[in-house]
């Protein structure tokens, strides 16, 4: 089966900063990819750029085969592929609800059959069922995280990126958003996920790429590339 997304040659330069140095990436219809790398390395960057954030310098991104390179955010949020903030972003004075009702406005035509018909039940598979009326802007960090998700794939994404999802998050909280990441798959949702947590990310990927100063430096099972020297290296002293 072809890629979900393909990538080549991605770069991006801010001023003299170089954030990602030729990147060539896959995402496989129906996996969890993880993004692992130090501060600065260029995960998040991969993913404003593949989102449209911010335009590459240079490279493609070809999603579903259809070059995707430097469109609009919203052209490329209709076109299918989600993403969560790694700081967790809602309207703080609208209700939880109302919140998920808007984001499913944006609706893109990427997605296939909906698995989560209305705002409600969206809320009901992250758990927040219990707190549909509240203002945004006054659940716990947790809570806010989730509704995260929820606006993600209130969108109806076929790709779903998810920027640090469980920063922050208690171990509880943490067990309930693995168990929902596992789930999407299932659901014709293929991911991407970038996050500092090596034990998370064993429990979510089969497959890891690991970038350093915006380069690719180890692609591969995620059990060889943890125990790839290259990678080691990499986080020595750090929190691996
Ligand atoms: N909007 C921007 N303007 C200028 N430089 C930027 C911008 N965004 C990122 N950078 C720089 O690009 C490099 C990569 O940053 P990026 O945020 O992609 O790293 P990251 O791997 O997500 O790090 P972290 O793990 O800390 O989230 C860094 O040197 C950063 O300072
Ligand atoms: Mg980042």
């Amino acid at each position: 089966m072809s890629p979900i997304l393909a990538i080549s040659g991605l770069s991006k330069q801010f001023g003299g900063v170089t954030a990602l140095a030729g990147v060539d990436l896959t995402i496989e219809e129906g996996e969890i990819l993880g993004v692992v790398g130090p501060n600065g390395s260029g995960k998040t960057t991969l993913f404003n750029v593949v989102t449209g954030v911010h335009r590459p310098s240079g490279g493609t991104v070809l999603f579903r085969g259809h070059d995707i390179t430097g469109l609009k955010p919203h052209a490329i949020s209709r076109a299918g592929i989600g993403y969560t903030f790694q700081q967790a972003m809602a309207f703080a004075g609208l209700g939880v609800l109302e919140n998920v009702r808007i984001a499913g406005e944006h609706v893109g035509t990427g997605g296939t059959a909906n698995p989560w018909p209305t705002p409600q039940a969206l809320l009901d598979f992250v758990g927040l069922s219990a707190v549909t009326n509240e203002k945004a802007g006054v659940l716990p960090f947790g809570s806010l995280r989730l509704l995260g998700l929820a606006l993600a794939l209130a969108t109806r994404p076929s790709l779903l990126l998810l920027d640090e999802p469980a920063a922050g998050l208690n171990d509880r909280e943490t067990t309930a958003l693995v168990g929902l990441v596992r789930q999407l798959p299932g659901h014709g949702i293929s991911v991407c996920v970038i996050d500092h947590d090596m034990k998370l990310m064993q429990m979510l990927c089969r497959r890891l790429a690991v970038l350093d100063f915006g380069s690719k430096i180890a692609d591969g099972p995620t059990e060889t590339v943890l125990a790839d020297p290259k990678v080691l290296e990499v986080y020595l002293g750090g929190d691996l």
